[in-house]
């Protein structure tokens, strides 16, 4: 089982677009996926029409208590476990809990699913915590959406330090451009500056009306019976994830 964070400090650069678009994708290869709301916002529940059941929440998560509230999409191959509103809090419970295990929280709940899922993938909330420790801890892959922007390169570079402080490699990371806008000079000339850096992936998804529009339809763009660009954007980006961190 292999466990893929969708992670950014910054908030709206897309990770619950990336998340709930790449959990579709990987689930429509083959693999048995599940997608983890872990913002308490609950967009990635929203997009595919869960909502937790009312016994769910951060103390029954934290319990390990929580298999019986994940929930199967209405996609083949594909659960999800939804978010709570309590889950605001989850960095805080953590906190509370064991100083030498805080870190390890996260991947020891995961653990017991590896024989039923091939694919794990965390949609995580934009911010620096203790929770942020336990998700790239756990995490064989952190997705970074960056928006060619200096705030979203910013949130890139705030990572990798992070990532030196927990003590995991620079390898896990693997960044992409999203929301891109070639017309905007800004976007193109970083693009042109960052395209050949390591840490970047060569697929990017650019800023497109049918991914805003996930919000009124409720399911991920792949999904639609039309071709979609959205939708080969996502499915390049998953192979180049697959063949980077996955397949080894
Ligand atoms: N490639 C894209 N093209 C157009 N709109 C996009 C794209 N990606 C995301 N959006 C839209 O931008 C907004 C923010 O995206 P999203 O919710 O995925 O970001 P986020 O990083 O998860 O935000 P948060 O930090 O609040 O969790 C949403 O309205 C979403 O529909
Ligand atoms: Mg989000």
């Amino acid at each position: 089982m292999k466990i893929i964070a969708v992670y950014s400090s910054k908030g709206g650069v897309g990770k619950t677009a990336t998340s709930v678009n790449l959990a579709y994708t990987a689930a429509k290869t083959g693999l048995r996926v599940l997608l983890c709301d872990m913002d308490s916002q609950g967009a990635a529940s929203y997009y595919y029409r869960i909502k937790p059941k009312k016994k769910f929440n951060r103390s029954r998560l934290l319990k390990g208590d929580f298999y019986e509230f994940i929930r199967g999409t209405d996609f083949y191959g594909l659960d999800l476990l939804p978010a709570h509103f309590s889950f605001r809090n989850l960095d805080i419970a953590i906190n509370n809990g064991k100083k030498e295990k805080n870190r390890q929280v996260l991947a020891t709940l995961l653990a017991p699913l590896k024989d039923e899922y091939d694919c794990v993938i965390l949609d995580c909330p934009p911010n620096v915590t203790v929770l942020s420790e336990n998700i790239i801890t756990a995490a064989d892959c952190v997705v970074v959406p960056v928006v060619p922007t200096t705030l979203s390169l910013l949130a890139l570079e705030q990572l990798l330090k992070l990532l030196k402080k927990v003590e995991c490699k620079k390898k896990k990371v693997l960044a992409f451009f999203s929301m891109v806008e070639r017309r905007k000079v800004m976007h193109s000339s970083i693009m042109k500056k960052y395209h050949n850096y390591p840490i970047f992936m060569k697929s990017y998804v650019p800023f497109m009306a049918e991914i805003e529009k996930m919000g009124i339809y409720r399911r991920p763009v792949g999904s639609s019976p039309r071709k979609s660009v959205a939708s080969q954007a996502y499915q390049s980006l998953w192979q180049e994830i697959e063949n980077r961190r996955l397949n080894r």
